[in-house]
């Protein structure tokens, strides 16, 4: 059977972007194929931020992902900090890329250009999202297109190891979804949908109330021609509340697009789909927040999981790449 790992950031809050491109298939994979899903505080250092709001978003990104239907008994779902073999990993990984490849990280000019403090780590950070996916011989990472040129990273570092150090990692491959792998910001439709604080008028949050999501999706900036197409280039708006709609219904964004002449009711079959979609999610993770115990069982579990596995890839690696055994 196929082993999938994916990531999540415990930065900002979870929104349609990340439900849309990730996790709803995440939810779809957990039945179909042995899956690993981690919540990853470690990168979120990679940028300033407060301890105790990291620790809180860390706990309320766990809950959120119960929420969505990560069944922690079909799963493994898990805090990277609570198995430290990825920070070991990390290590490896960054003896093994070479600066040339860090360099190349679109993710890591945007972020950083914006930044008024770079850390190493935020440039070294795709290595570490190496070891994430290496350590548990994935073959398959579901991620969002923004996420692509990070798994294919890992790819290189894979096969670069194996090739001097013989046979040691999986080559894993990025599957991202046909629909939603990029769900764009409702006011900015030619940026991506990001938990960036200044883009809250254009930003779902999974968590939003069905009055601030039909308020958003109303105001959502279009164009004046008036004619509902799929047309990514020439009406970005239009084509984002189709993609949206289609994620969310299952269709194509070309198959939702004929039910529509006019941008009123698209709007309003979005902004119901999307509720309809976010209602049961909403009223799980209120059910949830009244037993933070069984949170705390459920990380432990995992973490105990999914070290059993990278604790012997990791120490593979450390064997074949020359390290002395203890
Ligand atoms: P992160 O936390 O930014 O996003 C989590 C997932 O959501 C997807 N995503 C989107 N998909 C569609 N439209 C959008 N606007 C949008 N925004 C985000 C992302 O592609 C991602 O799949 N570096 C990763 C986390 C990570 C990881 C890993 C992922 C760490 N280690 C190992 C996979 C495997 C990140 O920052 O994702």
């Amino acid at each position: 059977m196929a082993r999938v790992f994916s990531g999540i950031q415990p930065t900002g809050d979870v929104h349609l972007g990340n439900l849309l491109g990730a996790l709803v298939h995440w939810v779809r994979a957990q039945h179909e194929h042995e899956s690993v899903y981690c919540v990853v505080d470690l990168h979120a250092l990679t940028v300033p931020h407060d301890a105790e709001e990291l620790r809180r978003s860390t706990s309320r990104l766990a809950r959120l992902l119960v929420a969505v239907g990560l069944d922690p008994d079909v799963c493994t779902l898990f805090v990277q900090s609570h198995v430290h073999e990825h920070a070991e990993g990390a290590w490896l990984m960054e003896c093994t890329a070479s600066y040339g490849e860090m360099k190349r990280m679109v993710q890591f000019k945007e972020k950083s250009e914006k930044a008024d403090f770079v850390s190493t780590a935020l440039f070294t950070y795709p290595a570490l999202q190496a070891a994430d996916i290496l350590l548990y011989d994935t073959d398959e990472v579901p991620v969002g297109e923004d996420q692509r040129q990070h798994v294919e990273l890992a790819r290189d570092v894979a096969l670069r190891f194996n090739h001097h150090y013989g046979d040691t990692f999986v080559v894993p491959r990025a599957v991202v979804p046909p629909a939603g792998a990029r769900v764009m910001d409702l006011q900015q439709p030619t940026s991506k949908m990001s938990k960036s604080a200044d883009a809250a008028a254009g930003t779902i949050l999974v968590l939003d109330d069905p009055a601030a999501i039909t308020r958003k999706v109303k105001r959502a900036v279009t164009d004046t021609d008036g004619e509902v197409r799929y047309d990514v280039a020439a009406k970005p708006g239009v084509s984002n509340l189709l993609s949206i709609l289609a994620a969310c219904t299952g269709r194509t964004p070309e198959e939702a697009a004929r039910d529509y002449t006019q941008y009123g009711p698209l709007k309003a079959d979005t902004a119901e789909a999307v509720v309809e979609l976010l209602r049961p999610i909403q009223q799980r993770y209120h059910e949830l927040e009244d037993d933070p115990d069984a949170m705390v069982e459920i990380l432990a579990k995992g973490a105990a999981k999914a070290q059993a596995v990278s604790s012997s890839v990791l120490d593979r690696a450390k064997r074949n790449i020359g390290l002395l055994a203890r």
